[in-house]
């Protein structure tokens, strides 16, 4: 028995021996110092180190062997400021307090706080578990309350990530799931609330990473490293805008598009022959249904080696996208990372000339196949290599290629499976794929972007990726990858958008009507509403499925698909406008429900609308034969876009939606400037500007941004900023718009003001202190005025001789 007893607790000893060296903790903390502009946490088995980065972000890393924290990483672009705080000891706890934070670290074991300045908590370190590591694996866990989970960029599931887990490595997925994971993004960046403050996390590393939202436990939440360093930074809030704008502080946002990129879309993996181009651009003016962009998918190059065009299918290039530019439009060609082995190819020969292509330790080139077979893949991470990327675009440049569409750059290959040794550059400090992974497309899309860039002084380029880190939105917009024609992966790529948008990502899209099979004429033509109310607006489908173009599903969903298309230019102010703001804010053009309401339980899981810019709702019909929706109208009042019925927020209403309307709701005291159907962007029609004016009681402002939509001039100042206020007290409505900053001119025009909801003449209209409408007189008295009601408006045509004026309405 004694021995027995002996042999057991020696077996014992060893066993939790080995469990012990294959799960660490960070321990005790020893001390607390600064060092440099770091709190430094000496721990048993680590040193944490704390960094204000601003008054609203903290960045916590582990040094878990890689010495003091850098700040060399690819998304993080924002500077530091300069932030005090105050360390003191109490008994066990050491408090380290800011302008708007107060972290507690808690001695024995190490365990990390935050709570707000009133002293609210916002997060904790697992009392239990808090920070360890397996190997090189390293986990973070903190107590789960009754948070919700919002964010991960493009992932697949609900919108409410609570329950579940996920990892960052990006992959290449044709027809994914609607539950797969990982797809082709990796932005491990989420946002929640605890005990009302909003916060989020962003864990900066590109190796494969882990989140767990309560996924089969209930007691953690926690983000995990395969490897790396372990950094991330909590940003505070309180609301979650705050959250996403203090986040886009941090990883820079998005340049202004070119404005053509705003248009309608259309792509098809293959318009095979330069004449099936221009036939495809002709049909659309024939039929004029406004279209910007025709893209060219692989089929185009000669025999699928980038920076080529096929001999016999687009012998003549520069004449056909001549053609098209006369026809107004923009032509996108696809760019794939793989470069074809072939010693007669230049840019073959270049990249293993210039030591262009990632290799295998031992120097010898590393070859995956893609399209074109064997291929060699540039090492995005090796600045030479961006910068000689970019130099590859001239020819297609010269030969009036307006925007690139990066493609296959997960990286991914055939089998999936690009082979961790392979040793990449990364601007010196060389590493292999399992770190660089999740950046090549980020890293890609920033080669085209700023080659791109050098070719076309003061244009600004259009970069289009499937995959990419946190930092791509400064490069690139994104879309969505190849999803399938049906209904469930309609209603999921309204999820996966407002998942990017919570991410602090705008400019994103998905392949509309359904990468891989094909669409009824109805969920073309619902999808393609969706569609026209996302920031990217592109059709696309597979090779091998039949004709997918507003056209192709008989001639009444043409003509609703054309009125749809139609409706998108006419809200191009509006659009542009809202491009600006998230540009300035950070705060996405796509906006979760969740960011509108405080109603939590209405809107907590809310995935099926969203605000569209700052001032319309957007519901989608997202089933088969449906023609009615449930809306949920936050507070405030709404007006019903399409039959100006007026509702008071905070309820539940059931709208009708024939086929030809996707439910639309604007909000009371907002202004929407709208402006002539066109064909396309650059169309010269814009001498008429309608302001959609939606009066409600109280006062309103609203700016609206004006630039030549193209150049990089706004960034010198030349651009035009004007301030509209709206006023309503009983039966006096003020409209003032005054041109408030910038330097550039709008050509001469008509303002066209329709108020909505007023549906008599008013009892008088003084523009600028001058009577120009007396009900008496019934005609407007100074010349070029016009005051009317309009489809049940009144509208005042304003002369276009005035920039600034103010209106006063009685009624
Ligand atoms: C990939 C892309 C798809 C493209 C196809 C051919 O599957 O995701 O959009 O059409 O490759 O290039």
């Amino acid at each position: 028995m004694l021995i027995e007893f002996i042999i057991f607790s020696f077996v014992f000893i060893i066993m939790a021996g080995v469990l012990n060296r294959r799960y660490e903790t960070i321990g005790n903390v020893q001390s607390v110092d600064t060092v440099e502009r770091f709190i430094r946490i000496k721990c048993d088995n680590a040193v944490l180190y704390l960094h204000f980065v601003s008054e609203n972000i903290m960045r916590v890393v582990l040094d878990h062997g890689h010495g003091l924290p850098g700040s060399s990483s690819y998304a993080v672009s924002g500077k530091c400021e300069d932030v005090k705080f105050s360390i003191e000891k109490k008994d066990r706890v050491y408090e380290i307090i800011s302008i708007n934070l107060r972290i507690e670290i808690n001695s024995n074991p190490c365990r990390l706080a935050i709570y707000d300045r009133n002293g609210i908590l916002i997060l904790k370190d697992h009392e239990s578990l808090g920070m360890s590591w397996r190997g090189s694996r390293i986990t973070c866990f903190k107590e789960l309350h009754d948070e919700s989970f919002y964010g991960l960029g493009e992932k697949t599931g609900m919108f409410n990530k609570r329950g579940k887990a996920f990892t960052m490595w990006n992959s290449d997925t044709p027809a994914y799931t609607t539950k797969q994971d990982p797809l082709y993004q990796s932005h491990p960046f989420f946002v929640s609330r605890h005990n009302d403050v909003g916060f989020g996390i962003f864990l900066d590393n590109s190796y494969r990473t882990n989140f767990n939202f309560g996924a089969g436990n209930d007691q953690f939440y926690s983000f995990e490293a395969e490897d790396g360093r372990f950094d991330y930074y909590f940003i505070y809030g309180p609301d979650y805008t705050d959250v996403i704008a203090n986040y886009s502080n941090l990883i820079g946002k998005m340049p202004l598009p070119p404005k053509w990129s705003l248009g309608y879309q259309q792509c098809r993996w293959n318009y095979a022959t330069d004449h099936d181009v221009l036939g495809l651009a002709k049909k659309f003016r024939n039929k004029g249904i406004p279209c910007d962009t025709i893209y060219l998918d692989i089929g185009y190059m000669d025999w699928y080696r980038c920076f080529t065009w096929h001999p016999t299918n687009f012998s003549d290039p520069n004449g056909m996208l001549d053609e098209l530019h006369a026809m107004g439009f923009k032509v996108v060609v696809i760019i794939d990372p793989g470069i074809k082995v072939d010693s007669n190819y230049r840019a073959y020969k270049e990249g293993t000339k210039g030591g262009h292509f990632c290799t295998y330790p031992d120097g010898s080139l590393y070859r995956g196949q893609v399209w074109p077979g064997w291929c060699c893949f540039p090492d995005f991470s090796r600045k030479q290599t961006r910068e000689w990327w970019g130099t590859l675009y001239q020819g297609l440049i010269d030969a009036g290629v307006d925007g690139f569409w990066n493609d296959m750059n997960e990286p991914a290959t055939w089998g999936g499976t690009f082979p961790d040794v392979i040793v990449f550059n990364n601007d010196g400090d060389v590493t292999d794929h399992s770190e660089m992974h999740n950046l090549y497309g980020a890293l890609m899309a920033k080669a085209t972007y700023e080659g791109v860039l050098k070719l076309k002084e003061n244009e600004r380029p259009f970069v289009l990726t499937r995959s990419g880190y946190v930092g791509v939105q400064r490069y690139a917009t994104i879309w969505t990858g190849d999803n399938v024609s049906s209904w469930e992966h309609l209603r999921l790529a309204i999820r996966m958008c407002l998942g990017l948008s919570m991410s602090g990502y705008s400019f994103c899209g998905s392949d509309i009507g359904g990468f891989m099979g094909s669409p009824t004429g109805e969920l073309f033509c619902r999808w393609l509403q969706f569609g026209l109310f996302c920031p990217l607006c592109r059709t696309h489908s597979a090779i091998n499925t039949p004709e997918q173009e507003p056209w192709s599903y008989g001639e009444e969903f043409e003509s609703i698909n054309k009125k749809m298309i139609k409706l998108r230019y006419r809200l191009l102010p509006y659009l542009y406008n809202e491009f600006y703001e998230s540009m300035r804010s950070g705060i996405p053009i796509l906006r979760p429900m969740i960011l509108e309401s405080d109603n939590v339980d209405k809107v907590s899981e809310m995935d099926d609308q969203y605000m569209f810019g700052h001032d319309i709702l957007v519901a989608p019909v997202i089933e088969n034969n449906g023609r009615h929706r449930a809306i949920y109208l936050p507070r405030g009042r709404w007006f019903n876009f399409w039959t100006n019925e007026q509702v008071q927020g905070d309820t539940e209403v059931v709208v009708e939606a024939p086929l030809d309307q996707i439910p639309l709701f604007v909000r009371g005291g907002s202004i929407v400037p709208m402006q002539e159907e066109t064909q396309f962007v650059e169309e010269n029609n814009n001498f008429k500007l309608y302001l959609h004016i939606y009066p409600d009681e109280g006062t309103f402002v609203r700016s609206f941004y004006e630039d030549d939509g193209k150049s990089l001039e706004y960034l010198k100042g030349e651009f035009r900023i004007s301030t509209m206020k709206l006023h309503k007290k009983s039966e006096q409505i003020t409209f003032s718009i005054k041109y408030s900053s910038g330097g550039y001119k709008v050509s001469d025009r008509k303002w066209i003001l329709i108020f909505h909801g007023i549906t008599y003449l008013p009892q008088s209209v003084v523009l600028n202190q001058n009577e120009i409408f007396e009900e008496d007189i019934g005609e407007a008295v100074i010349k070029n005025q016009s005051c009317s009601i309009e489809q049940g408006n009144l509208n005042i045509c304003i002369d276009d001789s005035y920039d600034d004026y103010e209106l006063v309405i009685t009624l």
